[in-house]
């Protein structure tokens, strides 16, 4: 959940403190107005308040059943939190630079609604594992918004292959025409991609839900914490068990960074795609309006912009991932301020993935694909001459030499100007005596793609097969339903 951006915090943060510091207490100087500009990060973490407040609220109940604080006041904390919450949800929350981050601004609102019984709530507790912890709350949140955008996306594949799994069109190595496919098993070879994506999402979720607090600044606390109660109070299914590590792991970061990386990628490949089949070359689709713009210029554009833009986040996405290991690389432990750098590459990554995943599902529910282009464009009889040499291997011919005649055919009809149909079977004996009556009969893209019906293959079959577990990926019980 975003909270606005209030433009206050920047400029004020040029002005000097107005506010003593909650960690004052050693300092006789104040901080240079400049140091706070640099150092402030409430202008970029208030995004994590409800996340930070979420942890806060379980920190207190627990502080309050174990004794640690009176309950009362346990009590007072948590219900003094919800206010903080209210304001800031409903943007009337000042964010004061001068306060350094969200933790501080929200500590710091709280003790002023609640008066010194506030000060309570940070027992046991250092901002290094209430970080730790808030940012996990909220990419886990995050995590399951772009599963469920996900399980949209391969929906929808599905559900436009339903209609094509007889579209022949050709399908492609080294951009040229290789062999026919059908539409649907194209599609599904993304779907397939984003499968593995929404798996990987699942694994990071597993890795990133591991509660951080009770590792305090870096070395837990003497204080008779239940760590497992507040675990089970913010759905973590386990405890960091260092709590040095704790505080200084990032890597459910760069994980998630990663997932959406190599998601990125698959995304890229599939605009790439649509870009290219939307030109007139190849006509294979018409994109939607909504989803197109024109041109300033030349009045006759169409252009997919926003394909073209998922194509180019996707390098947006490989540099988050790339900045966040280098600012991790070689730092010693255990919590150092750099990391606080994570936030900013970890939120745009996070925006950003989602958003290519959602828009992308809405541009392929509303591209029109014109099966006529690509019919024509497997109409070419040369795209079967593996299904003559495959004829001569089924009659006993080993797979070189059948295709050693074949490319000598090939090479006869480039010279008289031919395609494979036009040799009679008499003909085709003159290229090899295997050849029967029955072989012009293979020269038929339907066919030679029903013929495919091996696991994974792009025959019908195996293609509704295909989308059988896929629909089984679809219905795993998984945390973020
Ligand atoms: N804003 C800080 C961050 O994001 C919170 C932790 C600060 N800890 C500290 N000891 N200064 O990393």
């Amino acid at each position: 959940m975003a909270t606005k951006k209030k433009k206050s915090a920047k400029s004020a943060a040029a002005k000097p403190a107005k506010k003593g510091k909650l960690w004052g207490g050693r300092f006789e100087g104040g901080t240079d107005a400049s140091v706070e500009q640099f150092t402030e990060s409430v202008s970029f973490d208030q995004r994590l308040a409800p996340f930070d407040i979420r942890g806060s609220m379980a920190h207190a109940r627990m502080l309050g059943r174990q004794k640690i604080i009176p309950q009362a006041d346990a009590a007072k904390i948590v219900k003094g939190l919800q206010g903080v919450l209210a304001r800031i949800e409903a943007g009337k929350f000042d964010f004061d630079p001068a306060l350094e981050d969200v933790h501080m601004n929200v500590e710091s609102a709280l003790t002023e609604a609640i008066g010194p019984v506030g000060g309570k709530l940070h027992t046991g507790r250092s901002r290094n594992d209430q970080v730790a912890t808030a940012t996990r709350l909220w990419q886990r949140a995050q995590i399951d918004a772009t599963a469920l955008a996900f399980e949209k996306l391969i929906g929808t594949i599905l559900k436009i292959s339903e209609k094509e799994t007889e579209t022949i069109l050709p399908g492609y190595t080294h951009l040229q025409r290789a062999q026919p496919v059908t539409l649907a098993h194209h599609l599904l070879a993304y779907a397939q991609m984003f499968a593995r994506d929404l798996e990987r999402l699942g694994e990071v979720r597993a890795r990133t839900n591991v509660l951080p607090l009770g590792s305090g600044a870096l070395s837990g606390s003497s204080l008779p914490l239940d760590r497992a109660g507040v675990a089970k109070e913010l759905g973590f299914a386990a405890l960091t068990q260092n709590s040095l590590d704790a505080v200084s792991d990032r890597d459910y970061q760069f994980e998630f960074l990663s997932a959406a990386t190599l998601s990125g990628l698959h995304l890229s490949r599939l605009c790439e795609e649509l870009v290219l089949w939307s030109s007139a070359e190849f006509g294979f689709v018409q994109m939607s309006d909504a989803f197109t713009t024109g041109s300033s210029l030349m009045p006759q554009k169409r252009n997919p912009d926003v394909a073209e833009i998922i194509r180019g986040k996707s390098g947006r996405l490989a540099g988050n991932l790339v900045s966040l290991l280098t600012m991790v690389k070689g730092l010693p432990l255990s919590y150092n301020r750099d990391m606080q750098e994570d936030k900013e590459r970890l939120f745009d990554s996070a925006d950003t993935w989602l958003a290519c995943v959602q828009l992308t599902e809405k541009m392929l529910r509303a591209t029109k694909f014109n099966r006529k282009k690509m019919a024509e464009a497997a109409a070419d009889p040369m795209l079967l001459a593996t299904e003559l040499a495959d004829y001569l291997v089924r009659k006993g011919l080993p797979f070189r030499q059948a295709h050693e005649v074949v490319g000598k055919l090939v090479a006869a009809c480039e010279k008289q100007n031919k395609t494979l149909v036009d040799f009679t079977p008499g003909e085709l004996k003159n290229f090899c005596e295997l050849f029967g009556a029955d072989a012009p009969g293979v020269l038929d893209a339907r066919a030679a793609v029903g013929a495919r019906t091996l696991v994974g293959g792009p025959a019908p079959k195996a293609v509704a097969r295909q989308m059988k577990e896929l629909q089984k990926v679809l219905a795993k019980p998984r945390p973020w339903r």
